[in-house]
């Protein structure tokens, strides 16, 4: 079975990370502006407010670890090579928790938190410190260029012709803790359905477009992921 998995902050949401929108308004969203924050305009007027909202972010994520459900997908990926399918896992999070809870292949739409890129030289360098506007690239030596690598409102979003090359191969989507709110992603389930390709959501609640999933399944990731995966299992015997 080739299942294609996108993730959101819901399923990092348990290891301490907060999600952006909850109905309850204690959602990033809701404390911080994404304006001011999290767009190119933003970083060129005030490089150093969105260093240090970065810089907080990346803090509590070396200080967070992966918890069960980052765990029970890593699991997936493992079973499912060797019953001869695959997972394609594609995760809207910045964060590295898929990866240290042991999946070998993550597709970081949203870019990665733990790592900086210059806009001088355009090279990619690993970074778990602060970062900030005089530090020099590890490449090109130049000051004044790096940025998060991450992607901003208004940047395209990374490795969608893989993405959608998987997605419109697999057997089974899955959304797992995503609001559906932001695209391209948001938009995956109907492109699934058109293929005719099932599809699934996990969550804690139903999300902007649970109407489009053939099945919902509702709880923490933590105990619906692990389920779920053993569903799976004992259905792919
Ligand atoms: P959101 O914050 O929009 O949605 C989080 C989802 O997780 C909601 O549907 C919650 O119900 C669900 N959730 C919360 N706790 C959960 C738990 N313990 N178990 C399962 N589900 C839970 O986050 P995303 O959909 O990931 O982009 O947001 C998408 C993008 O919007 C982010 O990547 C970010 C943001 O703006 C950028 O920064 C560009």
């Amino acid at each position: 079975m080739k299942i294609f998995v996108i993730t959101g902050a819901g399923v990092s949401a348990e290891s301490g990370l907060g999600t952006f929108r909850d109905k309850d308004g204690t959602g990033l969203w809701a404390r911080f502006d994404p304006m001011k924050l999290a767009t190119p305009e933003a970083f060129r007027r005030d490089p150093g407010e969105v260093h240090a909202f970065y810089n907080a972010r990346r803090r509590n994520l070396l200080a967070s670890e992966p918890n069960a459900a980052h765990i029970a997908l890593a699991r997936l990926e493992t079973g499912l090579a060797e019953r001869g399918g695959n997972l394609t896992l594609v995760t809207q999070n910045i964060d590295d928790l898929h990866e240290r809870a042991g999946a070998a292949r993550v597709l970081h739409t949203h870019g990665e938190l733990l790592k900086a890129r210059c806009v001088i030289c355009g090279e990619t360098s690993l970074w778990k410190d602060d970062l900030g506007v005089d530090d020099p690239c590890p490449r090109c030596g130049k000051k004044g260029g790096l940025r998060p690598h991450v992607v901003w409102f208004g940047e395209v979003p990374l490795h969608l012709d893989e993405i959608y090359g998987a997605l419109n191969d697999a057997d089974l989507f899955v959304a797992i803790g995503t609001s559906g709110s932001v695209y391209p992603a948001a938009g995956f389930v109907s492109q699934a359905r058109r293929r005719g390709i099932r599809t699934c959501e996990i969550n804690l609640e139903p999300s902007d477009n649970a109407d489009q999933f053939d099945e919902r399944r509702y709880g923490p990731a933590s105990e619906a992921v692990p389920a779920w995966v053993d569903e799976i299992f004992v259905a792919d015997r």
